[in-house]
């Protein structure tokens, strides 16, 4: 199981602005996963970056992605747009899980377009970009991580084993 972390920002891939989030989601992986931190880049909010980094991951076996960026209503935010090019499968109810508990945390959590979704055995899921907004979602997501990447996974043939449980 190999995790990568995406930042997508402009400012942060010319240098003007020190990225905190990628750093923070880093951070959060190695001390509360069990999962290498195997790769991690930042790119500009350029649609065509975003999917040839997210798809070069893919085929690198990373089995999760977690970007950070470049979800909002900004007339360069575009992450959710390079997500759903390269995934496969959506999986809506990550998305709606992140969102509904932001949402009681700030009313603001409504402009996320965030996406999340499948690629082989790769699971990508858009987080904001502010530290605190990637705090707050990866306490949504952690603990039920596990059990998505054992499912994304596992070998086909093991599959009947979980329809009897
Ligand atoms: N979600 C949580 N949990 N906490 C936050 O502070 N900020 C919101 C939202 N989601 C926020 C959040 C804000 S202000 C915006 S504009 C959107 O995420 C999109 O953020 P992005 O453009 O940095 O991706």
């Amino acid at each position: 199981m190999q995790v990568g972390i995406l930042t997508v920002s402009d400012r942060g891939a010319r240098g003007e602005y020190e990225d905190r989030s990628g750093p923070l989601l880093a951070e959060i992986v190695q001390r509360d996963t069990p999962w290498p931190v195997s790769h991690q880049d930042i790119v500009p909010d350029e649609q065509a970056l975003i999917a040839n980094k997210l798809i070069e991951w893919c085929n690198a076996g990373v089995n999760l992605i977690l970007t950070s960026g470049g979800t909002g209503f900004a007339p360069r935010d575009i992450t959710p747009e390079a997500t759903k090019s390269v995934i496969e499968r959506e999986t809506p109810g990550i998305a709606e899980a992140l969102r509904a508990e932001s949402l009681k945390i700030t009313r603001h959590a409504m402009l996320s377009r965030a996406v999340a979704g499948i690629r082989g055995q790769t699971l990508i899921i858009n987080l904001p970009g502010s530290p605190k907004a990637v705090r707050e979602n990866m306490d949504v997501l952690l603990p039920i991580l596990p059990h998505a990447l054992e499912l994304l996974t596992e070998a086909p043939n093991s599959e009947s084993q979980h329809r009897q449980v």
